[in-house]
Order: C-alpha cells, then structure tokens, then sequence
C-alpha cells in the first residue's frame, strides 16, 4: 500500500468488539486476567497497553522498521537509545544536535563513562577521521536543528557498516514522509514525535525504530523497566495526527519553500538556510536522499537587536519553543532551544544572536509572508 493509506490504517483497523473506526483510549493502569498465569495480550500500562501497541505498529511501518517503541518525548526515545552503549564506549554526533541531546550527552551521559565528540557529519570524511578504537555509534541529525545541514545518510551508513557501528539517525524535521533513513543503511531511527508525527502541537512524544532483534531487546526492556512508555491518551493523539501525516507534509513542504524563496528575496534577511534553496551548500545531497524539503528554515539577521525586532513584531507567527504543528513558530535558537549548548559551540555551529528559526505551518501562505514581511520592515 502507498505511505498515506498505510499512514491511516496500519495499526488503526477498527474495534473488533463494537466497530468503532477509531480504536477506543484504554485509559486504564490495569488489566483483568481471566485465571492465574493468563491474560488478554496485556497485564500492566508501563509494559505495553492496546493504543501504545497500535501506534507502534503505525510508526514502524512508516519507517520501514521491524520494531517501534514510543515514548513520553523525543528525549526519553533518544536516551532509550544511548544506553545501548557501555562505560567506554564513543559515540559520533552532529554537531548541530537538538541542544537538549548535547545537554543530554554532555552534561549526564558521560558521568557513566560514555565518550561524545561532535563532529560537522555533512562531511563523510570528518566523520571517518572521528572514529576511534572505542566508537560504537554514530547519530545524525539531518537536517540539522537549526543550522539546516544535511548529512549524507547513505553515505556514512556504508562508513558505519564498514567499521560495525550502529548508525542512528534523527528523522524528525522531515517525517518518514520525505526521509526514510533505514531504507538508506541506518539501523535505527528516533523521532520527537511531539512534531511533525503528531502535528497538531497537544502532545509530547519520541519514537525509536528499530530493524535488529537485540536492538528491539534491549529497548523495550527498558522501557518497560524504567516506565517510559507514552500514555493511551497520548498515543491516541499521535495516532490521529499521524492520519494526515501525507497531506500535512505536502502542504509543510508548498509553504517552507514560498516562505524560504520570499525571505531569500528581501533586502534585510542576510542568508536563508533551507535544503530546498540552489544555495544551500548540501542541496544536491538533500535532493538525493529527501523526496521534499519540509518546512523548517532558519534566517540570519546579523544582530540580537535586529532578531528582536522582528520576533516582536510578528502577529501571525507564534513565538514557542517546538516544531512541527500546523501553526508557524519562530524561535530564537541562541537563547531558546539551544540556550543550553556553551556560546562557543554555538558560534562554531553557526548559532549566531541573529539567527531566526522558522517551522511554516500550514496556514494560507500568503498570510505568512504578510506577517514576515510587516516585522521584517520593523528591523
Ligand atoms: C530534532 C529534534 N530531536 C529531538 C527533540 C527532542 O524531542 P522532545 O522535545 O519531544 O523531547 C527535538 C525537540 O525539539 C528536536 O527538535
């Protein structure tokens, strides 16, 4: 079946016991089991329970994965992942990473004697040069969050095969709609589904796809023992919002390119960073490996005065933390979701005080650039 009709009916059949289109939210912590030692498929709701199963289901075959598991946030998934290493292991990252990863690694992972060296992956030979005896996993973000880089999947999935590491790859920003990374060589996926998946901004929730068996082990071990699971209510929102998965990103995608274009155009916008511009240094990686450019976008202004200037003065655009959803957000990287990734970093990363992020939503395009252009002649 093609992506949108897998998308609304992988793990979304109708109730077997009633009918119901739409499977019922088992908002219960526990399960009646009918004699000692048997049960219906579920005991307890921190082991699995039916809505967390079904959008499992959904997720994995959207990603093309033997196993899903889904989580609270993006971030419980991804910690569920690095714990596959041990004290003394290494791994790789792009060094763009959503800033709570680098907070995540840096700041608590390493206390267990894990190694993390942040490397700019959109160059295949940096990452080559970064492995060492110890490196056990390499994970990408792309493109990356905010900096718009783009990694070369296919590529370092050879690298990794080559050198038996475990390559992991961030698919948020573009949704299995327009990345599919384990078709490309890598062996698992993580997803904050709290964007693009779910849609609609009502929920947090994170995902990690899976295509090994000791892989899809270990996780679900853990998150059965540490209680991470998403919640029913919660899984039923992704389930929904996951339904329009195909048109939402269509439409993400028609608008992150007008608006990406308009801001390319207008005299006060220093540089745009969008995959899908001739400009961007890794368009022709991104043309390769993405079947759409999505809608995120950064822009640089030059200065923290002129950033502020136009984050005040846009009405349509709503200024929040997150991505993904169907409104337009604007952001401040520098002090908002990166706040927590040191200024030298930062600056190495192209995190400048003037640097605007944008995730397009979905409203009449026309709008958008409306609102952009009115706080634009404010700067
Ligand atoms: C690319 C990316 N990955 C992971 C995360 C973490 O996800 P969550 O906020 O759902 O924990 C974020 C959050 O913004 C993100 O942008």
């Amino acid at each position: 079946m093609g992506f949108a009709t897998d998308a609304i009916h992988v793990g979304q059949e109708p109730d077997p016991s009633t009918g119901s289109i739409v499977a019922p939210i088992y908002q219960t912590s526990t399960y009646v089991q009918p004699e000692l030692g048997k049960n219906k498929g579920f005991d307890y709701a921190r082991t699995a329970h039916p809505n967390r199963r079904a959008l499992e289901r959904t997720i994995a075959k959207l990603e093309g994965g033997t196993a899903a598991f889904v989580f609270t946030s993006g971030m419980a998934a991804i910690d569920a992942v690095f714990r596959l290493l041990r004290p003394g292991d290494h791994a790789i990252l792009s060094q763009a990473v959503y800033g709570g990863v680098v907070r995540l690694t840096t700041q608590f992972l390493v206390q267990f004697g894990m190694e993390f060296s942040f490397i700019d992956t959109s160059c295949t030979e940096n990452v080559a040069k970064a492995i060492r005896p110890n490196t056990k996993l390499i994970y990408v973000e792309t493109p990356t969050n905010p900096t718009m880089s783009v990694t070369d999947i296919a590529a370092i999935a050879k690298l990794a095969s080559g050198s038996k590491l475990t390559l992991v790859v961030d698919n948020t920003f573009l949704s299995p709609y327009f990345q599919r990374p384990i078709a490309l060589g890598a062996h698992i996926v993580v997803h904050s589904m709290t964007k693009y998946l779910n849609g609609h901004s009502d929920c947090t929730g994170g995902a990690a796809i899976l295509t090994r068996q000791e892989d899809t082990d270990k996780i679900y071990f853990l998150q059965r023992s540490v209680g991470s699971g998403l919640a029913p209510m919660d899984c039923f929102l992704v389930s929904r919002g996951v339904k329009t998965l195909a048109v939402r990103m269509k439409q993400h995608n028609a608008n992150g390119m007008a608006v990406a274009k308009f801001l390319e155009s207008h005299a006060k916008v220093k540089r745009v960073f969008y995959p899908g511009l001739a400009s961007h240094p890794q368009h022709a990686v991104a043309n390769k490996q993405q079947s759409g450019f999505g809608a995120m976008l950064s822009f640089e202004l030059g200065s923290m005065e002129a950033a502020r200037r136009l984050l005040n003065h846009v009405k349509l655009c709503s200024l929040a933390e997150s991505l993904g959803g169907v409104e337009t957000l604007i952001s401040h990287p520098a002090t908002m979701t990166h706040a927590s990734v040191p200024a030298e970093m930062r600056q190495q990363i192209g995190i400048t005080d003037g640097l605007v992020r944008l995730s397009v939503g979905i409203e009449d395009v026309e709008d958008l650039i409306g609102d952009l252009d009115f706080a634009l002649s404010k700067v």
